[in-house]
């Protein structure tokens, strides 16, 4: 048999290289349950309007539905005979039911189809990475808890800066996965927009009912130009980039994490589920999982920049260039899918080397900033503050002391009206209560914090992740 969409306009047969290098079943297969919901709504769509009758409706989606039984259990066979998943669903349809299986294409193109499917598979791409980062974001708001009151070295330039709480670092990537699901969401917005009724390039002279299918598929809209329609790819891009996004932010943790476990920081420990050993080195328990999810952002990187190429210049409407949109997404997909599931299991499992991080906690002058701030409050302009603290640290490095081991009269020397009350504000843990800032690190602005997300994200599950934990140790 012909492929259906061959018609009778052809002289010549295909040459067998060509259904090779123009397929995309090997890839779009996976959209087969998409489109079957597709076909549903649309026929009973068809049904609706007189082009199907009742009981040609039912034996469509009745066959359909055993075909999709078929594709799960792995009975169904495949052929670059048949360009893509659409075909390969259509002709089986056609071979069991013959002219009602023939009926199923009517006012419609593959155009609007293929669009429509992918926005059908995207939105619940989507959905499950959403709930994805929100389970991310649950483990980090279950390790403030467990974590609470410890304090880190927080770093700019990665140098010592100012004391922070651990929970407040947490916090922050609690924040960047938010900004990432509210990207999701807008993004989805505009995903789940209909094409499907827009035909090939210009629509039908059939009087089709978009709004009825639309409503079976649980489209928010129906797209309002057909040219625009089956020729769009930004959803595509759109929730690339929204990929590339969480895929960045997860690579920020993982260096970081990276960092915090080497003997040199000394601040955490890996859970060894999640670390790999060296064939050499036997000491080794390395952070594999991490480098790789940094590694595999540069992957997700490379989706977007495909993309963005893919549609560069095409002039409208459908071009076949088109197809080649679905490798890198399902990709993107997969790879930050992957990539969120190990960031929760890591970021659950991990452990504080809580003493090693105290010991040294007096290094760096962490609470220089907040003595320069008790000096701008008894009325010394913040330059010259910044300049005497300068000096101080330096005498306390000449020393190898701790601006608190510092005697009074050094801080007198600078400032002759200075008191013994400025101690009140040295050390780290002083240090960190003075902070009083919306946001800052302070610790019941972090309580705060912390309340606000367990309303927004959810119940913790703590007692869950400590069982695991204690399973797999
Ligand atoms: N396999 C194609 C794709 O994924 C389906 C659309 C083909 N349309 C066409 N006019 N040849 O884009």
């Amino acid at each position: 048999m012909t492929t259906p969409s061959r018609s009778g306009v052809f002289e010549q047969g295909t040459d067998p290289r060509v259904e090779q290098f123009t397929e995309s079943i090997s890839f779009d297969k996976r959209l087969y349950a998409h489109d079957i919901e597709q076909n549903i709504a649309h026929a009973r769509m068809l049904a609706r309007i007189g082009i199907l009758d009742a009981i040609e409706c039912e034996q469509v989606e009745q066959t359909l539905r055993k075909v999709q039984t078929r594709i799960e259990q792995g009975r169904f066979e495949y052929s670059t005979a048949d360009e893509d998943i659409h075909m390969h669903i259509e002709r089986a349809l056609i071979g069991r039911l013959e002219d009602t299986g023939r009926k199923l294409h009517t006012a419609r193109s593959r155009n609007d189809q293929v669009a429509t499917v992918f926005r059908l598979w995207v939105r619940d791409a989507i959905d499950r990475i959403d709930g994805k980062c929100r389970e991310l974001q649950r483990a980090f708001l279950a390790r403030c808890e467990r974590d609470a009151g410890v304090v880190l070295p927080g770093y700019t330039h990665l140098q010592r800066a100012q004391p922070v709480l651990a929970a407040h670092y947490w916090l922050a990537y609690i924040e960047k996965l938010e900004r990432d699901r509210q990207r999701l969401r807008d993004c989805r917005a505009r995903v789940n927009v209909m094409p499907l009724g827009s035909a090939a390039i210009a629509g039908t002279s059939l009087p089709i009912d978009r709004a009825d299918v639309a409503s079976r598929l649980g489209f928010d809209t129906i797209a309002a130009n057909s040219i625009d329609a089956t020729s769009d790819r930004d959803f595509v891009l759109e929730t690339a980039f929204c990929l590339v996004m969480i895929a960045e932010h997860l690579s920020t943790w993982a260096e970081e994490w990276i960092l915090w476990s080497t003997v040199e920081f000394d601040f955490l420990r890996l859970p060894q589920p999640y670390c790999t050993g060296s064939s050499i080195m036997p000491q080794k328990i390395n952070p594999d999982v991490l480098e790789l999810t940094r590694g595999k952002t540069a992957r997700v990187i490379g989706s977007l920049q495909t993309l963005l190429v893919l549609v560069k210049g095409l002039p409208l409407a459908y071009n076949r260039d088109l197809q080649e949109d679905k490798p890198p997404l399902f990709d993107a997909v997969d790879t930050v899918e992957a990539c969120l599931e190990m960031a929760t299991a890591v970021v659950d499992g991990a452990e504080l080397n809580r003493e090693s991080i105290a010991a040294r906690l007096d290094e760096g002058f962490l609470d220089a900033t907040s003595l320069m701030e008790y000096l701008i409050l008894r009325g010394t302009p913040q330059r010259t503050a910044h300049h005497l603290v300068g000096t101080l640290v330096r005498r306390a490095i000449e020393r190898r002391c701790r601006l608190c081991d510092l005697p009074l009269s050094e801080f007198q020397q600078l400032q002759s009206d200075l008191d013994a009350s400025v101690y009140h504000v040295l050390g780290v843990q002083n240090a960190l209560q003075a902070f009083v800032s919306y946001g800052s690190t302070a610790p019941q602005e972090v309580a705060r914090q912390i309340e606000r997300w367990k309303q927004q994200i959810g119940p913790l599950p703590i007692d869950d992740a400590a069982t695991s934990r204690a399973t797999i140790s």
